[in-house]
């Protein structure tokens, strides 16, 4: 299992040393949470944080916006140097051409679905797309409860993935602990983004590898 822990938890008075555990643990990337007050009902933080952070983090980052038109914010995903750029299909319009401006800027392009959103939206730009992002919240704000339909929503996007030759990673976000990553690695998960659990743990590089032994 891949494991990206989810900055939205970590103590921001603390990101030197927060980024040092992190580096030394067995994590996969950094998931950034990226918040507007408009796309979602709450405000994170932006890209002077996050070129901060960019710059102690070792590992690969994945950049989850949160907000509307993404788009406009393609060059600085770029600039900051990370890896995936994860963009909501509710908040678009014209899927495939900010698909391929994402791949075009040197990222690799993810579509995030909210809870509500069905798997079956995705059917014609699977193809496109590196990761596709289910929300297991409604997303906003960190440590929320798992919404258990997530689970079906894994096993269909798995079927779309096979049925359509993609080579998508399926990356699951909100409510994810070791009891519903088991589930989701049973139900066919590549990715789990944990926050509050990795974050607030007591040992939170042994709650990372923890979450990586789940298959
Ligand atoms: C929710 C965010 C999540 C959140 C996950 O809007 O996208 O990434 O940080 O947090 P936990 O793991 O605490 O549910
Ligand atoms: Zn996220």
């Amino acid at each position: 299992m891949l494991v990206a822990p989810s900055l939205l938890s970590a103590d921001f008075g603390n990101l030197e040393r927060e980024m040092q555990w992190f580096n030394e643990s067995h994590a996969d990337m950094l998931h950034l949470d990226v918040m507007d007050g408009v796309f979602v009902p709450n405000i994170s933080f932006g890209f002077p944080v996050m070129r901060h952070v960019a710059r102690l983090c070792q590992k690969p980052l994945d950049v989850h916006l949160m907000i509307v038109e993404p788009q406009k914010f393609i060059p600085q995903v770029a600039d900051l140097g990370a890896r995936y750029m994860n963009v909501h299909f509710e908040a678009l319009t014209h899927h495939h051409r900010v698909i391929q401006q994402i791949r075009e800027a040197g990222l690799k392009p993810a579509i995030t679905l909210c809870p509500s959103t069905p798997v079956a939206v995705l059917e014609d730009i699977i193809c496109d797309v590196d990761m596709v992002l289910l929300m297991s919240v409604n997303p906003g704000f960190g440590g929320q409860k798992f919404i258990p339909q997530t689970l079906q929503k894994v096993v269909q996007l798995r079927e779309l993935i096979q049925k359509k030759g993609s080579h998508a990673l399926i990356e699951i976000d909100g409510g994810v602990n070791m009891e519903t990553g088991k589930q989701l690695a049973e139900a066919g998960a590549d990715v789990l983004v944990a926050g509050s659990f990795v974050f607030g743990a007591a040992n939170p590089k042994a709650t990372v590898d923890a979450l990586k032994g789940l298959s």
